[in-house]
């Protein structure tokens, strides 16, 4: 098979990587791609995630047999509807379906209509009335701007003024039809699965988790990911087969009783709440970087598996459940709020297959040269956690690192 994968991060890289790992793949490209994934033989092409008509004349002329889409943005801009529309195949939800991640409000009500847990919510549409709501909660209270946010949009605010100001800047943005949620807020370790689902058919995966603060001890900005690990010891199989059950379930049957089906990556990032497990949010892809720690896990053949969904056919997954993959993300300077670009430096070669580095935003691969925040993820896959982070963090120590900042602590809260 020829197969071609939209996106150019290190989900990316980890998604076409792991198809390349197939004995029925032959070529993969990538588009746009980035370097680092030119040296484990992707082929990249100079074609943006959002120019559709060039993608797909170029699956048409090079008869790709079918597309993996990596990112959101190019789902929330209804790349799969334009690609079956011109009789190609790409493996993502629909624009409709997508509203599952685009839209935090079309999440909400779905879960309030089907009963699915996740945390209480009033939605505003004017400044001064959510402003009023919000003196008469107890904190902390979380604020969620509605519309694709790319993760961001959310403020876990811990005092009445970080949860006013969120307000005023989310409704300052905007031309007037602004809505938010404010929801609120839940306590207990996060965790997600994805799964895969094509027409009715779904495999699941392990539990993994992202750690999303800047700084170690979970303190510091939101950031896209800092790092991951699966699968995870404090997720008991009861409490993850009550999460696919209660809520992973009930969502894909929901999409479908909407009229709105989901095909593609279905993520559900989730909360253990003293109450049972409940919906923190959903996103219409695979999660990035919990792509790059959860692919190497998988035992079944990654190819084999989506093409199998894609036709129809009945698919086992099998994972490594007694092994963990983790992975840090090395960011740059001033991520994630004004990343500097154009740092050079160069890692060792890795010489232990135990060991990978899935690159991100990069303009060349030697020397590295940064043109994004997050540049690279480097993970480790062991016989268990500890074991993981040693490889990983020992690695990580023997590099010359300036003007990159990483968390020494990814794993620790497990
Ligand atoms: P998101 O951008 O939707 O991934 O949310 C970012 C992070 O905000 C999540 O990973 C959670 O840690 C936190 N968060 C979102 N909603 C809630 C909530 N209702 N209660 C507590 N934390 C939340
Ligand atoms: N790591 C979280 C996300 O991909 O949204």
């Amino acid at each position: 098979m020829k197969l071609l994968v939209i996106g150019s991060g290190g989900r990316e890289h980890a998604i076409a990587f792991h198809l390349k790992q197939s004995s029925l793949v032959q070529e993969v490209y990538c588009a746009p791609g980035n370097p680092g994934m030119q040296a484990d033989g992707i082929h990249c092409l100079d074609i943006s995630e959002m120019d559709f008509e060039s993608l797909i004349a170029f699956a048409k002329e090079e008869q790709i047999d079918w597309t993996f889409v990596g990112p959101e943005a190019p789902l929330f801009g209804g790349i799969v509807d334009h690609f079956a529309e011109s009789g190609q195949v790409a493996f993502g939800p629909s624009q409709a379906a997508a509203q599952i991640e685009a839209s935090k409000l079309f999440a909400k009500r779905l879960m309030e209509k089907y009963h699915i847990p996740t945390a209480k919510y009033q939605t505003f549409t004017d400044q001064k009335e959510a402003l009023k709501y919000l003196e008469q909660q107890t904190l902390p209270i979380v604020i969620k701007v509605d519309g694709p946010a790319a993760g961001k949009g959310v403020t876990v605010a811990e005092t009445l003024s970080a949860a006013k100001n969120a307000v005023i800047q989310a409704f300052g943005k905007e031309d007037g039809n602004q809505r938010i949620v404010v929801e609120e807020c839940l306590e207990g370790p996060e965790f997600s699965i994805f799964s895969m689902v094509f027409n009715g058919k779904v495999c699941h995966s392990v539990p993994a988790r992202d750690h999303k603060r800047l700084e170690d001890g979970d303190r510091g900005p939101n950031t896209g990911g800092m790092g991951a690990l699966a699968p995870l010891i404090d997720i008991s199989a009861e409490i993850y087969q009550r999460a696919i059950r209660e809520i992973v379930e009930p969502t894909l049957e929901a999409m479908a009783k909407e009229g709105t089906p989901f095909n593609g990556v279905l993520y559900t990032g989730l909360m253990l709440t003293k109450e049972g497990p409940k919906v923190i949010e959903y996103n219409a892809r695979f999660g990035d970087p919990e792509t790059q720690v959860v692919l190497p896990l998988l035992k079944t053949d990654f190819a084999s598996l989506i093409n199998n969904l894609l036709h129809g056919k009945d698919t086992d997954v099998e994972w490594d459940e007694d092994s963990t993959c983790l992975g840090v993300v090395l960011a740059a300077e001033g991520y994630p709020e004004k990343p500097i670009k154009g740092i050079e430096f160069t890692l060792n070669s890795v010489n232990n297959p135990a060991l990978k580095i899935y690159y991100a935003g990069i303009s060349s691969l030697d020397p590295i040269c940064s043109s994004g925040g997050r540049i690279a993820m480097v993970t480790g896959y062991a016989s268990n956690k500890k074991a993981a982070q040693e490889l990983v963090y020992h690695y990580l120590k023997e590099q010359k690192l300036e003007k990159i900042q990483y968390r020494e602590d990814i794993g620790d809260t497990v």
